[in-house]
């Protein structure tokens, strides 16, 4: 059995999109047919975990069936006892996402340098950008590489090293730009510019994520997302384009398909919460 691909969401800054970015990519996941393990590290806050028990009950509550991730929180001391939980939820399954909380932790640290995909979720700003790197004051070229952003060139180099064949696997760095749209066209040139530099230098790729819409944070109390058609009730002809929006980032993300044995799709699997052991 080979083990699940991670994709974990994380910038060590706060408020960028990674747990709304991540719900949303695990349900386009499970509607897809995949099966989607998660488990959420940010045990302070919990909004992943929150939003797919939420998403549990809707689906108690209505009787429908909502397709999702098995999800936990974990619930480790160490980086070995959050491993042995990755290895119990992910098993047999296609994905494995993490999200991460939004400061330096030393298990987002880890699960960040373990990625197959690493979703580093940021808004139009330098604000944002200074975790990725810094930019002139005057000509907003890149100056420097930040902090994280060395942290994951480093563990990309150690694993390159790596003489285990499973800790060798290429990581695939994608950032996403959430909630486009409510900039102004020069400021979004001048983080287009500044963003293609540091793609370069750093070695990750920039893609578009979810524009400003308040839609996302207003599905949270139900759990529901933009994917669960004819259960939103009257959302209007702009949230067609938030859907194809959702798809295309997850598109952009590039995946591997997961490879099921005939009959075995998990069509069916619904947003499950972990059973206490
Ligand atoms: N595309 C969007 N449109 C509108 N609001 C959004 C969008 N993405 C996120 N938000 C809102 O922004 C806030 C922060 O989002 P979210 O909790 O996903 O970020 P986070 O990176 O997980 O934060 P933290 O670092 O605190 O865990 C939330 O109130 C969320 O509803
Ligand atoms: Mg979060």
């Amino acid at each position: 059995m080979t083990a699940p691909h991670r994709i974990v969401f994380a910038n060590e800054k706060g408020g960028t999109g990674k747990s709304t970015t991540a719900v949303h990519v695990a349900v386009a996941l499970a509607y897809q047919g995949a099966r989607v393990a998660a488990l959420d590290l940010d045990t302070r806050q919990k909004t992943f975990y929150r939003y797919c028990e939420n998403r549990a009950d809707t689906q108690e509550r209505r009787r429908i069936a909502l397709p999702g991730p098995v999800f936990d929180i974990c619930h480790g001391d160490t980086v070995e006892q959050l491993e042995e939980e990755a290895a119990r939820i992910g098993e047999g399954m296609d994905y494995l996402l993490f999200d991460t909380p939004g400061r330096d932790d030393p298990f987002a640290r880890h699960v960040a340098a373990s990625a197959d995909t690493l979703v580093t979720p940021m808004n139009d700003s330098f604000v944002d950008f200074d975790l990725i790197g810094q930019v002139d004051a005057e000509s907003f070229k890149v100056r420097k590489l930040s902090f994280y952003a060395e942290l994951i060139w480093e563990a990309r180099i150690k694993r390159s090293r790596a003489t285990i064949e499973q800790q060798k696997r290429e990581m695939d760095w994608v950032v996403v730009r959430n909630r486009t749209g409510y900039t102004d066209a020069r400021n979004q040139r001048r983080i287009d510019d500044a963003l293609t530099e540091l793609s370069k230098r750093v070695g990750f790729r920039a893609v578009q994520g979810l524009s400003e819409r308040v839609v996302y944070r207003e599905l949270f109390p139900s759990g529901l997302t933009l994917l669960d058609k004819g259960h939103l009730g009257e959302l209007g002809t702009s949230h067609l384009v938030a859907r194809q929006e959702l798809r295309n980032l997850v598109g952009n993300l590039n995946l591997p398909i997961p490879q099921h044995p005939e009959g075995e799709q998990a069509r069916t699997a619904t947003t499950k919460m972990v059973e206490p052991a």
